[in-house]
């Protein structure tokens, strides 16, 4: 089964409004340019919360809106904190959760992540769950073994039962070594990593719901990279960060996903 690809722009804590409009503008100017591409591939931004709002015009079915962080609450008393229902508000379909940065800076751990999520499927949000060891891992060959034990917290997450947000939910396997370091992961050993994570999915949720799911790899994607990374069979795009907050450089990863072989599921 051949999965739509999708690119994804992390811009972490960067952008005040203008510049997100400016930039979302330019990235949104270039996918016109590449119609076919929007077939090929699905487009999505997520800038910092103080931007969603401004972005809502802008993205469209060509570009999606997605948020960094949410909190796992509905609601309440709960200071500082953003909801699932006001990322829906300002426009979001989807979230990033479990990114390394938050693991590692706000010390969330697995179990939280999996709440997120939970409230994620709740609030009617798409999940981008981020996964991946960091160089002592690798180095001391546990790597495997480290993507499994999160993708198992992440997997007791996902409601039962077959409601489209669970067939759309996304992984994205990020090499906490390969973040921002200028350091990518070779395109076998991301293939590696993502064969793994898509057996265990199969053998975890079933080999219908386990082929469908995308699996995204990212750290230090760039133009350069790209293309010999989305080649392998079990790489269904990217998420980028420092790369896709220059549009020229993020439309170029996106024009480096390579076309399918079989027919393309549209979702
Ligand atoms: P990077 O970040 O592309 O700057 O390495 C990726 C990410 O943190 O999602």
């Amino acid at each position: 089964m051949k999965r739509r690809a999708m690119v994804v722009g992390n811009w972490k804590m960067n952008g005040l409004i203008e510049t997100a409009q400016e930039l979302a503008q330019e990235i949104l100017e270039g996918l016109m340019e590449r119609e076919n591409r929007q077939l090929l591939c699905e487009v999505v931004l997520c800038p910092p919360f103080t931007a969603l709002y401004a972005l809502h015009a802008p993205s469209s079915s060509s570009l999606k809106l997605g948020a960094q962080n949410m909190s796992p609450e509905p609601g309440g008393a709960f200071t500082g904190e953003i909801c699932g229902l006001m990322l829906r508000n300002v426009g979001c379909r989807y979230v990033i959760l479990g990114h390394s940065e938050r693991r590692i800076h706000f010390g969330e751990s697995d179990a939280l992540i999996a709440r997120k999520l939970e409230a994620a499927f709740r609030d009617g949000l798409i999940p981008i769950a981020c996964l991946g060891e960091n160089l002592a891992d690798r180095e001391e060959g546990r790597t495997l073994d480290v993507v499994d034990a999160q993708l198992q917290a992440l997997l007791t997450a996902i409601p039962e039962g077959p409601q489209p947000a669970r067939q759309q939910m996304v992984l994205a396997y990020e090499p906490v070594w390969a973040i921002g370091t200028g350091h990518n992961a070779t395109p076998e050993q991301v293939q590696e990593v993502h064969r793994f994570l898509r057996q265990r999915l199969s053998d975890t949720l079933g080999e219908e719901l386990g082929g469908r799911m995308r699996i995204l790899y990212g750290g230090s994607l760039k133009p350069q990279n790209a293309a010999a990374i989305f080649a392998q069979p079990d790489v269904d795009g990217g998420l980028v960060g420092g790369a896709s907050l220059k549009a020229a450089e993020f439309l170029a990863i996106i024009d480096a996903v390579s076309n399918p072989k079989e027919p393309v599921l549209i979702r």
